[in-house]
């Protein structure tokens, strides 16, 4: 019989991102205590109107002192790190560390980390950040479970597409070439079943993968038959294509060499390669058939 964890502390770091506003509706009404971490004022005043019984905390990931601060009294922590962090290898790296001097103290039982998928591809800088994460997970003496999303279809700005009489998305991506795409929503429900689960998952990496390899065109196109009107598709070039990504992450404000260096490498390489995975671990892990590009595409225009 499964074993009951909602009174126990559950962290979740980035909570006001992309990952944790889908993941925040599956434990809002299973797990009674909530720590929401986060890094800015105004996501602090975001989540603390939406979720008014959690703990909402901000934190740096890559301060040491923060990591152990807001691991304090927890049972479990779903780790996701900030995403383009200049340091994002170190931010990980002190997070393992600070749950390694929690778990000593007695309460700390498991360590969900939202991962990548294909931490093997060195040439992506990102993915090798996340490689060091699942390497000192594996070391550390802690109960974990890796998680191995893939490149998230709800990236497209659906949004913006919608509102425009002329449906035009200039891309950073070469669109003809294929990725296995991850629904959001797929891996909200994949994270809350390991969470819950808890035991079932120690010492277990999973691809959370959604789709088979799928063209970004492809993509577009399902998305534009559920729109009821073709969406035009145009390559931008590549430093066009880093500009708007920095301009959309970081406003006007110089970006980190460090970060550059990541931005621009992701691009050339899924220009070139695109990332491929398999759904069949996600189904397993879920129960159900993945979220396919049709259904995605469904959901996310009658919303
Ligand atoms: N995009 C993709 O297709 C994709 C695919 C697979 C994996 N990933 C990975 O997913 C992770 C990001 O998750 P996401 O997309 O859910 O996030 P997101 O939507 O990009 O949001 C960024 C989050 O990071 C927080 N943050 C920024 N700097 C921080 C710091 N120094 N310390 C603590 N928190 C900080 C932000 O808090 P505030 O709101 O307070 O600023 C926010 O919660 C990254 O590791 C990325 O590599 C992304």
């Amino acid at each position: 019989m499964a074993v009951d964890h909602s009174n126990d502390l559950l962290v979740i770091t980035c909570a006001s991102g992309k990952q944790g506003s889908h993941l925040l509706p599956h434990l809002d009404k299973k797990w009674k205590r909530l720590r929401l971490v986060l890094n800015s004022s105004s996501s602090k005043e975001r989540l603390e109107k939406a979720h008014p019984d959690a703990d909402v905390v901000r934190a740096d990931m890559l301060s040491a002192a923060d990591c152990s601060r807001i691991l304090q009294d927890a049972s479990a922590v779903v780790y996701v790190g900030p995403s383009f962090h200049p340091r994002e290898k170190e931010c990980g790296l002190a997070m393992v560390d600070a749950a390694v001097a929690e778990e000593k103290k007695g309460k700390f039982q498991h360590f969900v980390f939202s991962s990548v998928c294909c931490t093997q591809l060195r040439k992506l800088l990102n993915h090798d950040c996340k490689r060091f994460v699942d390497e000192a997970l594996m070391e550390s003496g802690l109960n974990y479970t890796i998680l191995q999303p893939s490149h998230f279809m709800d990236n497209t700005p659906v949004a913006m597409l919608m509102q425009q009489d002329d449906r035009y998305f200039p891309t950073g991506l070469n669109p003809a070439i294929k990725f296995s795409y991850t629904a959001l929503r797929d891996m909200a429900e994949a994270t809350a079943v390991v969470l819950e689960q808890r035991e079932k998952h120690y010492f277990a990496t999973y691809p959370i993968i959604s789709t088979m390899p799928t063209a970004e065109s492809e993509l577009l196109a399902i998305l534009g038959d559920a729109m009821g009107k073709r969406i035009r598709v145009e390559q931008k070039p590549l430093e066009e294509a880093l500009a708007g990504l920095f301009k959309f992450l970081y406003g006007e404000k110089d970006v980190n060499p460090l970060i550059l260096d990541g931005a621009e490498r992701l691009l050339l390489y899924y220009n070139r390669r695109g990332l491929y995975g398999n759904p069949s671990v996600l189904e397993m892990l879920l129960g159900r058939k993945a979220t396919s590009c049709e259904e995605w595409a469904r959901i996310v225009v009658s919303k």
